[in-house]
């Protein structure tokens, strides 16, 4: 269904995010036929460009990320939505062009996405109010993260809040978009199949692995400060453990999902000084080989300072309710790892009893398998028989799901559908201010935790999947990665 028409404003709009994400994204909508009349988008930045350079920017940045969905006639369209204005978080008063653009356009839906630094958000938010711009049908879009602890975030969601309602207010966090992880809904709320087994008893325990091969290009400054629990685990993995653990909402209905989720969040357990160094690994890659070539380290690569950043992470985490009582869920994610690959696995408990103890085959736990890359599907598990005459030999076979195979269509990018949601108003798939404080307190915990203890942050290889402590925190308890690495 195409969107109302809109104005959506990108700060930050010469950024990584804007040209590499958000702009490729609305191309997309745009040869869907979803952006209808004379919808805008305008970019805005602190720095003075023609709206030619900026369009000769953007061609570049589709052609090169979009590669073969790169259409001659559909640019010439798309272009024409696009306008530039300078506009500088710091200098309200002279956001002259933006006011100009924006004048007489108050009736239609009217966004700002904020794809700047998170201490700016207030800034911006100031910025639109100090002009006038924030009209009845605004909504402001807040890239994650929100802070970089729980302090931070309050600071953030008080300034944005004096100036916007929390519900126009959306924060993103893009895994929410991924169409696996919603169809980690499907699997679990439209089949009967799976949710009567979905607990303690059956399901032995939880792995969840967002591991990629990629390092910390140019973003070092930024990730230097901030490190993988804070950029990945505070957010992303968080928001598939709630997926994964919370009880079935009563509707898709935004609220009823979220309030689900941060009854998951609130039962963490707490992790802290007492605990930390049994239920945490902290890693930093060293020079290695990635399919074959070579990479630096995480210290060569950001110019040799030295630096006690952690590229990788690993925790046990257990959920204090009746669902999920002693089912540990272990989680890692890292960077410079073997390959991209995400997963989930739940893995059932063995079976009670073994009938065909006498062969030399052990029967494998059947294993749920939710790929979430770089191959979207479900996975599961299953012993068979091996086929033949003689014996009675077993080994696991999997019943799998490729989406992609199986729907024939291409998969959107998160973003895609994240920005259509928010132009649509529907706030379901965004965190609200709760979750990313209830998230933030569970983690600022651990950086607590680490801090005190003086947890070391051990080094592993580039290309491999971690550092071993990694495989002894499963390993201790009797169990392996999947895939065992
Ligand atoms: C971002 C993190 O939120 O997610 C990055 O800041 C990370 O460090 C990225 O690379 C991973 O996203 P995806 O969609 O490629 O798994």
């Amino acid at each position: 269904v195409p969107v109302d028409e809109f104005d959506l404003i990108i700060f930050g709009g010469t950024g990584d995010l804007a040209m590499r994400k958000l702009l490729p994204a609305l191309f997309h909508r745009e040869g869907d036929g979803q952006i209808t009349g004379d919808s805008r988008i305008i970019a805005a930045s602190r720095g003075e460009v023609s709206r030619d350079d900026y369009l000769a920017r953007v061609e570049t940045a589709l052609r090169e990320n979009l590669a073969d969905t790169f259409n001659e006639q559909q640019w010439q369209t798309f272009r024409n939505r696009i306008h530039y204005v300078q506009a500088d978080a710091g200098a309200h008063d002279q956001w002259g062009e933006l006011v100009a653009i924006l004048a007489g356009h108050d009736h239609r839906t009217r966004v700002a996405y904020l794809a700047t630094a998170p201490g700016l958000f207030g800034a911006f938010a100031n910025g639109l109010r100090h002009n006038g711009l924030i009209t009845g049908d605004s909504r402001i879009v807040l890239e994650k993260p929100v802070g970089h602890d729980s302090a931070s975030a309050d600071a953030i969601n008080n300034a944005v809040g004096e100036c916007f309602a929390e519900n126009q207010i959306f924060r993103i966090d893009h895994y929410l978009g991924k169409e696996t992880v919603q169809n980690l809904l499907a699997l679990r709320f439209g089949n009967s199949l799976f949710e009567p087994l979905w607990r303690r008893g059956t399901i032995d325990h939880v792995q969840i692995t967002v591991a990629e091969d990629l390092g910390v290009g140019g973003r070092g400054e930024y990730y230097d400060r901030i490190g993988a629990l804070r950029d990945m685990v505070q957010n992303h993995l968080l928001q598939l453990v709630c997926l994964v653990a919370m009880e079935p909402p009563s509707s898709l209905d935004h609220d009823a999902v979220r309030d689900e989720k941060i009854k998951v969040l609130r039962a963490l357990r707490l992790i802290s000084a007492d605990n930390v160094k049994t239920n945490t690994v902290r890693g930093q890659y060293a020079a290695g080989a990635i399919k074959g070539q070579p990479v630096e380290s995480y210290q060569d690569e950001m110019g040799g300072v030295a630096s006690s950043c952690e590229t990788f992470v690993a925790l046990k985490l257990e959920i204090d309710n009746w669902r999920w009582s002693n089912v540990p869920f272990y989680i890692r994610t890292g960077k410079r790892l073997k390959a991209k690959h995400s997963e989930i696995v739940l893995q059932f408990q063995d079976v009670p009893h073994s009938i065909f103890s006498e062969q030399s085959y052990d029967i494998s736990p059947n294993q749920l398998m939710i790929r979430l890359q770089p191959d979207e599907g479900v996975k599961l598990s299953v012993m068979a028989k091996e086929p033949g005459p003689g014996g009675f030999d077993l080994r696991p076979v999997s019943l799998d799901l490729s989406f992609e195979e199986t729907f024939g269509v291409r998969y959107p990018d998160a973003y895609e559908r994240l920005l259509m949601e928010v132009l649509r108003g529907n706030p379901a798939l965004f965190m609200r201010r709760d979750e990313v404080s209830a998230a933030w307190n569970w983690i600022d915990a651990i950086i607590a935790g680490w801090e005190e203890t003086h947890q070391k942050v051990e080094s592993y290889v580039a290309g491999s999947w971690g550092p071993t402590s990694s495989s002894f925190l499963l390993d201790r308890d009797g169990r392996a990665w999947h895939p065992e690495s």
